[in-house]
């Protein structure tokens, strides 16, 4: 192709550009999405001297995420969520992420996970009791479920308490602020100014430095003999740098980087299913009486997953309109041709699976919550690509079985065992952060269902 046949996705004019700059900090998904509906599935927008390619087609995630992925690293925001988590497998490229891809992914194989439900399932029925407790009033749902997913992730794969660490929340969200408003002001703030975002941000990853510390401490000195799970493999796995301090980052940034990866956004994908089932009485009321049907009043076991079919619709509903990782930045390494597109080397590509999820073509009524679109048998020619939760290609979420098991079995015992009333008059709004967070927290009223019996734990 000559440069004369190149042909430039449309966009708005330069001079857009101071108000797209402040959209960007007040409303990046309403930026988004304005922009396709406005220009199509490939938008060109021009601030300063960046450039961003927006694609929203199903065939442009496969090209970039998947067919073409050599071509692409990951992209804007990722300098600062590399401040973040430093290099681990979410934000490394090249033979560092091969390597800790090969290294963590057998944890992830779908049999080893299995082996973790019974744990899940624990503490979905302390979660239910917590909640139990309190039975007519108002709560905050979302807090006690991310305690829960984090405590999880300690559990399943480092076997360790992170309750015992009472800081690691609040650490978690302080580095995220942190990172976002690095992101939000591209990066143009400096650093060494006496910020409180600053401040917070420094304290927040020296405490976690220091809990993953003192938890490869503790596995250092009881090793488990199997010799196969997370911590004992990265102990493994960062011997062999030559520079031992340069192991032991490594180590902490892998840590940092899983614990993150896996809490927030299996948090984030259970409290908007929350939310949107608690408006929906039809589709709670179908929920129950699944869980209902498969589990009886017994404890729900891993076998129960697959008869749980109405569960796992809604589910993925709510990750489509909802999606907990609602942008998949990528930067061109060379020059490639996408959707007929030019996207010269060094561009920012930006694929969002919210707008991609919500695309009019594929999607009829995309804005309405109906989880019949995933009924298995009803026929559907929607393209593979136009729902990509979990992203796609090599970069594929690591943590995918784990975290929709998590969230399965913790939805479905929620939904038998109790009846969550949405507040009325209270909007949650997505906050697009690094997860899709939940504006405002998620308060619901906790009641019991009328057919309540008490269920075996
Ligand atoms: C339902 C919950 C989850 C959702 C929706 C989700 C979504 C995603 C997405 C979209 C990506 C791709 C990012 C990109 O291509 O830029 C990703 C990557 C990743 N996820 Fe998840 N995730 C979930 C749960 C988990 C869990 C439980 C873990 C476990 C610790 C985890 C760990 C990771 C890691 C380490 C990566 C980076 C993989 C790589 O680049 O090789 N995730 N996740």
């Amino acid at each position: 192709m000559t440069p004369a046949d190149r042909r430039t996705p449309p966009g708005p004019p330069r001079r857009a550009a101071p108000g797209i700059l402040r959209k960007l900090r007040a409303d990046r998904l309403g930026l988004m999405s304005e922009a396709v509906r406005e220009y199509g599935d490939a938008v060109r927008v021009a601030i300063g001297p960046k450039t961003l390619y927006i694609f929203n087609h199903p065939d442009h995630a496969k090209h970039v995420l998947a067919d073409n992925a050599a071509n692409y690293h990951k992209g804007i925001g990722y300098t600062e969520a590399k401040r973040a988590l430093g290099d681990g497998l979410l934000t490394s490229e090249g033979a560092l992420w091969k390597e800790q891809r090969r290294t963590i992914q057998p944890v992830f194989q779908h049999k080893r996970i299995a082996a973790q439900a019974d744990v899940i399932v624990d503490e979905a029925l302390s979660l239910v009791d917590r909640l139990r407790a309190h039975t007519g009033r108002r709560t905050d749902v979302l807090d006690e479920v991310t305690a829960l997913t984090l405590g999880v992730l300690g559990s399943t794969l480092l076997d360790a308490d992170l309750g015992a660490f009472e800081s690691v929340g609040h650490s978690f969200e302080a580095v995220q602020d942190q990172a976002m408003f690095e992101m939000e002001t591209l990066g143009l703030v400096p650093r060494w100014l006496p910020l409180k975002g600053q401040r917070a941000f420094r304290a927040a990853r020296a405490d976690l430095e220091r809990i993953v510390g003192v938890l490869v401490e503790q596995r250092k000195a009881n090793p488990i003999e199997s010799g196969d799970d997370v911590l004992t493999r990265l102990i493994a796995s960062t011997a062999k740098e030559a520079d031992k301090r340069v192991g032991d980052r490594r180590m902490r940034d892998e840590l940092v980087t899983l614990l993150l990866a896996g809490h927030e956004t299996t948090a984030s994908t259970v409290g908007w299913t929350l939310n949107a089932v608690s408006r929906h009485p039809d589709v709670r009321q179908r929920l129950h009486d699944e869980a209902v049907s498969v589990y009886g009043d017994g404890r729900p076991t891993y076998a129960d997953l697959t008869k749980l079919r109405y569960t796992h619709m809604v589910l993925q509903e709510a990750m489509r309109l909802f999606p907990p990782v609602w942008i998949l930045p990528r930067r061109a390494l060379e020059d490639d041709e996408v959707g007929g597109y030019h996207v010269p080397a060094g561009a920012d590509v930006l694929i969002s699976p919210y707008t991609l999820h919500r695309h009019p073509r594929y999607w009829p009524e995309p804005d309405r919550f109906d989880p019949e679109r995933f009924d298995p048998d009803k026929p559907s020619d929607r393209p593979r690509y136009a729902h990509i939760p979990f992203g796609a290609g090599p970069r594929f979420c690591v943590g995918n079985h784990l975290g929709m098991m998590e969230a399965t079995f913790i939805i479905s015992t929620l939904m038998r065992d109790l009846r969550l009333e949405h507040v009325p008059g209270h909007e949650v709004k997505p906050e697009p952060m690094m997860s899709l967070r939940l504006g405002g927290g998620l308060p619901m009223t906790v009641h019991s269902w009328p057919d309540a019996r008490r269920i075996a734990a």
